[in-house]
């Protein structure tokens, strides 16, 4: 309060002095700073034997130099557990606070093996607890890098309830903000739910490892001996599961992956993707497609050359590399926006549909319409994969999850048929029938049921047995079949496809596309939420 002299004029307040105590405090203050973020040096040196960094040096390497800010410290557990009550370190094993990637704000956390194993007790998960509502309130990506041996297991119950409001929190903040979980030591447990809850996965070979029951109780339960890498590591989880997004040799790429990654996602759903500057593609003419798809329909080609000449400096991310390889899904930039890309490919199963694919293809759209990412699909499939295995592990349920997330996005959709679609598959991958805005064709005579011959075969059976010569009459009817009813011409003619390009423009009709659809706006139905097939 300012006291008034005589006659109203306000006297200054005496400056308070620096006392002893206060300059005491801060070098205190100082020291205990340096102390708890050197770490522990035995637990360090563990870390780097085993090639892996420790917290601080990998959010050194995730986040823009000088941009981190870290809160709670300080904060330590206050349980009395076995071996607890004496050994209350600061942080209580995870670091959080926030940061910058390429100037834009990211909230993360970093668990730090080296105080009881990483693993996660009441203060833990409230520390983390504190950065994802954080992450939400003001609308950033948030990241977090595991490495910890799961539930504190002195803390009983209070570790449980920690690890369900991170789930909780992780399921409320679903299609909010971007949720980024990197795998770099143990993830075991429950824990391994909350990178299954997340929108992409890191992990690194030889290090990670993700499992709900480790090798022990697999060999008390089954009798089986299998090593931790067996059961779950990136491997496991990077081409079987389709749990990890992405796997990485070792910790530098896999987080300037993620950094990558970042520089592809908004914010949140509210925000756009950053948009790069200056790469026009509106007249970008691209020869080498013409000469990368066989005109021949069962040659195989690499769809992601394709997909290399139609976004911007041929750059993309790719998701699930190795999982599912008969689709592939991509983050890239067509004009210096972001796109999804979904394509079939080829070279792996000929391109069909089956389970795997098809719930790979699913969860990526639905993350591109949660957070307004046009989606472009590169068609070329020759339909969904027949066979007893395939019904009974259910490619109708699976193939049913694509075609639910395809119906229900709103973002602008554009779908590319550069050679096959036929049948099923043809309509699930985003077909005018299921809410493509724009549909482009290359000159291709592959879009129908089925086959020619098959066609031929059900259509004129009786003919074929009648006549004398089954193979001429088979080769004139599958010629007239073709030319008739399986050009991208005869779909255009009726609205089913908006143009047949030659595909040297695919890259600038795209761009011309993208840009006519910008801005659009629907409203979804009244409803709670549907029923998806998952
Ligand atoms: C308390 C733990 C711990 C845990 C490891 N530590 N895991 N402390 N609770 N869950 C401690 C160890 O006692 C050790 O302490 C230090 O961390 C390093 O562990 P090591 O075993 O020496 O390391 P390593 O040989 O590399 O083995 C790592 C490991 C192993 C594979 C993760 O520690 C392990 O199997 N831990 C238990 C994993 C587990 O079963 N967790 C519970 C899962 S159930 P010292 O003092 O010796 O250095 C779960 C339920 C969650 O998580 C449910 C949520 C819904």
């Amino acid at each position: 309060m300012i006291a008034l002299a005589r006659g109203g004029e306000p006297v200054p307040p005496a400056p308070i002095p620096a006392t002893p105590t206060m300059r005491q405090s801060r070098e205190d203050r100082e020291r205990l700073h340096d102390k708890i973020v050197g770490g522990q040096d035995e637990g360090v040196r563990r870390q780097h034997k085993l090639r892996k960094r420790t917290a601080r040096e990998r959010l050194e390497l995730l986040l823009d130099e000088g941009s981190f800010t870290e809160v709670e410290l300080y904060r330590r557990h206050r349980s009395s557990g076995p071996g607890l009550a004496d050994n209350r370190p600061h942080t209580d094993g995870v670091i959080t606070g926030s940061g910058t990637i390429d100037g834009r704000r990211v909230f993360v956390y970093a668990q730090d093996f080296t105080i009881f194993g990483g693993s996660l007790g009441e203060a833990h998960a409230a520390k983390i607890h504190k950065v994802m509502d954080l992450a939400v309130t003001t609308g950033s990506p948030l990241i977090g890098l595991n490495d910890s041996g799961g539930a504190r297991i002195q803390e009983g119950v209070l570790a449980l309830h920690g690890y369900g409001g991170i789930f909780r929190r992780q399921v409320a903040a679903s299609g909010v903000i971007p949720q980024i979980s990197v795998v770099l030591g143990p993830c075991a447990g429950g824990a391994a739910y909350s990178p299954a809850l997340a929108d992409f996965t890191f992990m690194v070979r030889d290090t990670a490892k993700m499992y709900l029951t480790g090798p022990d109780v697999v060999e008390a339960v089954s009798g089986h001996r299998v090593s931790h890498d067996e059961l779950g590591g990136a491997e496991v989880h990077g081409s079987h599961s389709g749990l990890a997004t992405s796997v990485q040799d070792d910790e530098e790429s896999c987080l300037a992956e993620v950094r990558y990654l970042v520089s592809l996602l908004p914010a949140n759903y509210l925000d756009l993707p950053p948009r790069t500057a200056g790469v026009d593609a509106r007249d970008d003419r691209r020869h080498r497609l013409a000469d990368i798809v066989p005109a021949e329909a069962n040659k195989p080609y690499d769809m992601r050359e394709v997909l290399a000449e139609i976004v911007d400096d041929g750059d993309f991310f790719e998701l699930h590399e190795g999982w599912a390889g008969n689709v592939i899904c991509a983050l890239a930039r067509i004009d210096g926006n972001v796109v999804g890309v979904v394509g079939n490919q080829p070279l792996v199963l000929a391109g069909v549909l089956d389970g795997p694919a098809s719930q790979k293809a699913a969860r990526f759209v639905r993350f591109c319409d949660a957070f307004g990412i046009p989606l472009v699909t590169l068609v070329d499939v020759p339909g969904f994969l027949p066979g007893v295995e395939q019904e009974r592990t259910g490619i109708i349920r699976q193939g049913a999850q694509l075609l639910h997330a395809y119906c229900e996005a709103t973002v602008p959709r554009i779908q590319v048929i550069v050679r096959k679609a036929y049948g099923g598959a043809y309509i699930v991958m985003d077909s005018r029938s299921i809410g493509s805005d724009l549909s482009l064709a290359w000159p291709t005579n592959e879009i129908a049921v089925m086959g020619a011959e098959g066609a031929v075969n059900v259509l004129y059976r009786k003919d074929l047995a009648a006549t004398a010569d089954p193979v001429r009459l088979r080769g004139s009817l599958v010629a007239q079949y073709t030319e008739e009813f399986m050009h991208a011409q005869y779909a255009a003619e009726r609205g089913l496809v908006d143009d047949v390009i030659d595909p040297v423009d695919t890259r600038s009709a795209l761009a011309r596309g993208l840009a006519m659809l910008r801005g659009k706006r629907t409203e979804p139905p009244r409803r709670k939420h549907g029923n998806q097939p998952i």
